[in-house]
């Protein structure tokens, strides 16, 4: 779409603001969403929403942990002239019955807009800007997912292959699968950021030892133990493949996992 403007929600978090930067850089006109954004957007305060879609005809959508896609913002984006719709949502999400994302990636095909759908895998960056981060620097996390392998995907390369289906013919009625180049333990990860940072990082892989660190962080076993059933499917689905998503729609070469953490840890990401 020659003449759109793009409305990015999340724009402050990982993939957003990636999205953001790399669709500035093109010259797309960006609308930069969220409560703390450029444009004021909040999925709790519907009031919000016509203000932050004036103007756009296509739209970055993507929901916070925990929250889900609003169907009601939906229309009201595509009523106020949204033509193309790309989502993020997630890899594994029918395996981990992932119903808040089943739901969105369904409000989307249903939207009456071309979609397109970004399923990445586990994100790098949940290690230096995520939810792992508290943790790496503690020197111990736990996830319950023993030795199987995941295939990281920088966000970076989520955000290229975003902004391709957002400014692109031809990737309607797609669903991507989004990964980087190789499939690693979390072990093997935490081996690897431990050594870019310069300290010791271990990883626990049993149900016992997560909900061991999620109590230890405030989460009672009671909020963390429905969580176990969607990572034991994951676990036994064994080993994931890398795709060729990103070499094929974003046209570049997904980021290597130890390329990420040195460049993260030369960023003074684990430092202090
Ligand atoms: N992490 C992974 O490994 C992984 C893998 C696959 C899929 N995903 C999916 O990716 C999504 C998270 O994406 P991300 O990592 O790019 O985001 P993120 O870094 O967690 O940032 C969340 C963004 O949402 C905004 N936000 C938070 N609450 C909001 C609200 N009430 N209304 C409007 N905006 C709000 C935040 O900005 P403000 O605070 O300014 O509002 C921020 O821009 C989740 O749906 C997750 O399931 C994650």
């Amino acid at each position: 779409m020659a003449d759109s403007t793009v409305l990015v929600l999340g724009s402050t978090g990982s993939t957003g603001r990636r999205v953001a930067g790399q669709l500035r850089s093109r010259g797309v006109p960006v609308r930069a969403a969220s409560r703390s954004g450029e444009v004021p957007f909040d999925w709790s305060e519907p009031r919000t929403w016509e203000p932050a879609v004036a103007g756009a005809t296509a739209m970055y959508l993507m929901a916070p942990h925990e929250l889900p896609v609003d169907p009601a913002f939906v229309d009201v984006a595509v009523g106020a002239g949204v033509r193309r719709i790309v989502l993020l949502s997630s890899r594994a999400i029918e395996v981990m019955d992932d119903r808040r994302l089943l739901a969105a990636e369904s409000t989307v095909r249903g939207s009456g807009a071309e979609w397109t759908i970004v399923r990445p895998d586990w994100f790098n960056q949940n290690f230096d800007e995520g939810f792992f981060r508290p943790a790496v620097m503690a020197g111990e996390f736990a996830m319950p997912l023993g030795d199987v392998r995941q295939v990281f995907i920088d966000a970076d390369d989520i955000a290229a292959v975003a902004v391709a289906a957002l400014t692109e013919d031809g990737h309607g009625g797609q669903s991507y699968e989004v990964t980087g180049p190789e499939a690693l333990s979390f072990g093997a990860a935490a081996e690897i950021i431990g050594s870019a940072a310069g300290r010791t990082v271990r990883y626990r892989g049993s149900p016992e030892e997560y909900l061991a660190a999620q109590e230890a962080i405030g989460v009672p076993r009671a909020s963390a133990e429905p969580a176990l059933a969607g990572f034991a499917a994951l676990r036994e689905q064994g080993d994931g493949e890398p795709t060729d998503v990103v070499r094929r729609v974003a046209g570049r070469a997904p980021t290597v996992f130890a390329e990420y953490a040195a460049a993260a840890a030369a960023r003074g990401a684990w430092a202090g």
